[in-house]
């Protein structure tokens, strides 16, 4: 017989479906005819959601997708001749096909990561020429929260760079993707690890933790977002049906629908972790603390799993793999995909 392929893998938290409640909440959405471009009332009640986590002098702009946030955010506060800085596993830096670079005309200077993150120290050396007219200039520290490494910033951690960027005439961009993830980590509020933590900007995830698509600019500084309404049409993220990203980010934020996804998300990766650590020939290598688990997997077993399991090589040549988490895997999944890494590697 044929082997069926499990029902949840462990690739990307992109991989996963939609949360019921979300889905739910299109459906309800789908009622007559609204104003489009955002001009509804699901808009307005998905916007005073932002306002009630995030504060009431927060502008909130809903796009398509992670890289337009990231895209369209940078592209306000940046000329060309401006420089980005993020690390260089930095999803802007690595995944976005060059795009920060193409729209926003910067240069994006990348530094080393220390478990996922970017450090002052390693900033430090990029500002030497601040005011040399034949370098581009830093004006953004970019970061991802939480990183691409599984890993978060701590809210020290994230007032010691903004602390630094504002110190230094630049602003702190977060990716937050994974935004959910980080603060469920930490058993935050969202407020207290981006606005309270001195970031400037943030690109809200939705897709990652539940929703099925859009995700959300966000700017604590209104001056910041002065053209943003310009920018994002001009960039081809303003969505005629709004309504349907809206309901959504309102169904997510109203309830705490967010925190619940991501904590199972973040759990689940937890007991991923420990299990796949058991196991001898199989080495964890990033602390485990958002909903991305790394490991070295021997080269000889990675086509083997993935016959039957679908994830992503990290770094070929030291076979370190990625396995995520995300709001609908259970214990079950993981026990299946444990036994099976056993019997492979046995
Ligand atoms: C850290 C991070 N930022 C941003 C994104 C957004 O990507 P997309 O444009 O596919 O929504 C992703 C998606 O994988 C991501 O992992």
């Amino acid at each position: 017989m044929k082997p069926t392929k499990p029902r949840r893998s462990f690739a990307s938290d992109n991989n996963a479906g939609v949360h019921p409640q979300i889905l739910a909440a299109i459906a309800a959405a789908n009622d007559g005819h609204v104003v489009a471009y955002g001009d509804d009332p699901y808009t307005e009640a998905a916007l005073n959601q932002f306002r009630r986590h995030f504060g009431k002098e927060t502008d909130v702009y809903f796009v398509f997708g992670g890289t337009g946030a990231n895209v369209l955010g940078l592209s306000a506060v940046t000329k060309p001749y401006h420089a980005i800085i993020c690390v260089e596993t930095a999803h802007i830096n690595v995944d976005e096909c060059g795009a920060p670079e193409k729209f926003t005309g910067c240069k994006l200077l990348s530094v080393p990561a220390q478990d996922g993150k970017i450090t002052v120290d390693g900033i430090r050396p990029l500002l030497h020429d601040v005011g040399f007219e034949h370098h581009v200039q830093p004006r953004v520290i970019s970061i991802s929260q939480s990183t691409e490494m599984g890993t978060v910033y701590t809210r020290r951690e994230l007032e010691t760079l903004s602390g630094f960027a504002h110190k230094n005439g630049m602003l702190l961009h977060m990716d937050g993707a994974r935004i959910a993830n980080a603060a469920a980590a930490l058993n935050v509020e969202l407020r207290e690890i981006t606005r309270d933590a001195g970031v400037d900007i943030l690109s809200f995830g939705g897709a990652k933790n539940g929703m099925m698509y859009g995700e959300a600019v966000v700017f604590f500084d209104k001056s910041l977002a002065h053209d943003f309404k310009y920018i994002r049409k001009q960039g081809t993220h303003l969505p005629s049906k709004m309504r349907f990203i809206s309901a959504q980010f309102e169904a997510l934020l109203a309830d705490n629908l967010w925190r619940r996804n991501a904590e199972q998300a973040n759990r689940m990766a937890q007991v991923l972790a420990r299990e796949l650590g058991t196991i001898p020939p199989i080495k964890i290598t990033q602390k485990t603390e958002a909903n991305g688990v790394f490991a070295i997997v021997p080269h000889r077993f990675v086509p083997l799993l993935q016959q039957k399991y679908f994830f992503y090589v990290w770094n070929e040549e030291t076979s370190e793999v990625r396995f995520m988490t995300s709001f609908d895997t259970t214990e079950e999944d993981i026990s299946e995909f444990i036994s099976l890494v056993k019997k492979t590697v046995e």
